[in-house]
This record gives structure tokens, sequence and C-alpha cells, in this order.
């Protein structure tokens, strides 16, 4: 049988819920595999050195896995997702250092590290990205990318989502991303743009 939209599912790269949950909703149309539905429980070195070399890694990392164990899903697609803050005042960091921007790495550290890095900086400018790598059942890999630009505030605001959500204004708004519904969020977020992109070019490819 042919991949097609009805049999297709997509197995999600990623071990964080919140994104999880994020790209559940932005392809609402697909059943989305988490790593420990399919098993994989090693942890995956991002040492790329860019948002895509390290989404490359993720997705490349489950293919071996599934391709390796699994030969009997032929339909798997694989998704990944690297993504992270950058900030304008602080040279762009950090970067795809993100997730472990403060020594112990937690959501609330690495938020505060920032705040404290800025101080009253008055340049608060800074923007998501997230890079998505798609790998097909042949093995071709396709990337998608999403961006949004606002302003970090000086307090958090907010209690929803997650990471850096609570200080990020997206441009032309007044409302962080973590006093938005989720589905808010991803209508104009980095995660949705790119998410978009993705779900348009699925819909093309699949019968
Ligand atoms: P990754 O899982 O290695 O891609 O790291 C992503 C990190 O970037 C997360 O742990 C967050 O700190 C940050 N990040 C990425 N996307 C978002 C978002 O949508 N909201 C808040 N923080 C995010």
């Amino acid at each position: 049988m042919g991949l097609n939209s009805k049999n297709a599912k997509i197995v999600f790269a990623s071990n964080n819920g919140h994104k999880l949950e994020e790209i559940r909703s932005l392809f609402p149309n697909f059943e989305i595999l988490s790593l420990k539905d399919i098993g994989f429980d090693k942890e995956i070195i991002e040492n790329g050195h860019s948002f895509e070399a390290n989404a490359r890694i993720k997705s490349e990392s489950i293919f071996r896995f599934l391709h390796t164990f699994k030969e009997e899903n032929p339909s798997y697609l694989i998704l990944s997702d690297d993504s992270g803050i950058c900030v304008e005042a602080l040279n762009f960091a950090p970067g795809i250092h993100s997730a472990r921007y403060s020594s112990q790495g937690t959501d609330k550290a690495n938020l505060e590290k920032l705040l404290e890095e800025l101080r009253d900086n008055p340049n608060r400018k800074a923007f998501f990205i997230c890079v998505l790598c798609l790998i097909l059942p042949n093995g071709t890999t396709h990337f998608f990318e999403g961006k949004i630009h606002g302003n970090l505030s000086e307090k958090v605001l907010g209690e929803n989502g997650f990471g850096y959500d609570p200080i990020f204004v997206p441009l032309g708004g007044e409302k962080s991303f973590a006093q938005m519904s989720e589905s808010e969020k991803n209508s104009l977020s980095h995660r949705g743009v790119a998410g978009k992109k993705c779900s348009e070019f699925l819909a093309q490819i699949l019968s």
C-alpha cells in the first residue's frame, strides 16, 4: 500500500511535551507518535552548529532506529523541531543553546538568566526561530523554517506555554506568548509558521 494521508503517521522526535502538544494541534489530520510510543529511550546528542544541523541529527537518529529495528513500519514520517530564541543585544544568544542556557537548564532558570543578562538594556529585540526536519520513508529530507520577531518584557507575563514564552511579546501585540491560548500562539509562532509550510508540503505529496 502506498503512502497516503490516511495511513501515514508522524513520529515526532522530541521529548519536550510542550512541543509535542503544539505539533499535535498543528497537524490535526495525522496521528502523532512520541519517542516513547516507538520505544526510543536513548539520549540524542545535539552537537550541530545550527538549528538545521541539530534538527537533522534528531530526525536521522530516529530514521536509523526505525529502519534498523522496525522495518515493518514503512509509512512512518519522521519530524523533528530544533528551535530557540535569539536576542539582538546579546549578539543573538542563546540561539541553539536556548534549552541549556543556564547551568540548571530548566525553563525557569534559563528565563531568569536571560532577564539578568539583559537587565535594563533598552534594546529588547529578539526573535524565535524553529526549523522542522521531515524525513520521508524513502529517506528524503526536507526542512521548513519559521521565525517570529518581538520584544522581551522586563517581567514575567502569563503562565501558559513553556520556555521563554512568559517574556516574549510578538511585534505589534501586547500579550506575551504565555498570555495566549495554544491556538493563538500557534497562529503566529515560529513553530506555527514552520508547521504550516510542512503541512502544505505533506498535502501536496500525499494522495
Ligand atoms: P531544543 O529542544 O533543543 O530545540 O531547544 C529549544 C529551546 O528553545 C526550548 O527548551 C526553549 O527554551 C526554547 N524555545 C523554543 N521554542 C520555544 C517556544 O515556542 N516558546 C518558548 N521557548 C521556546
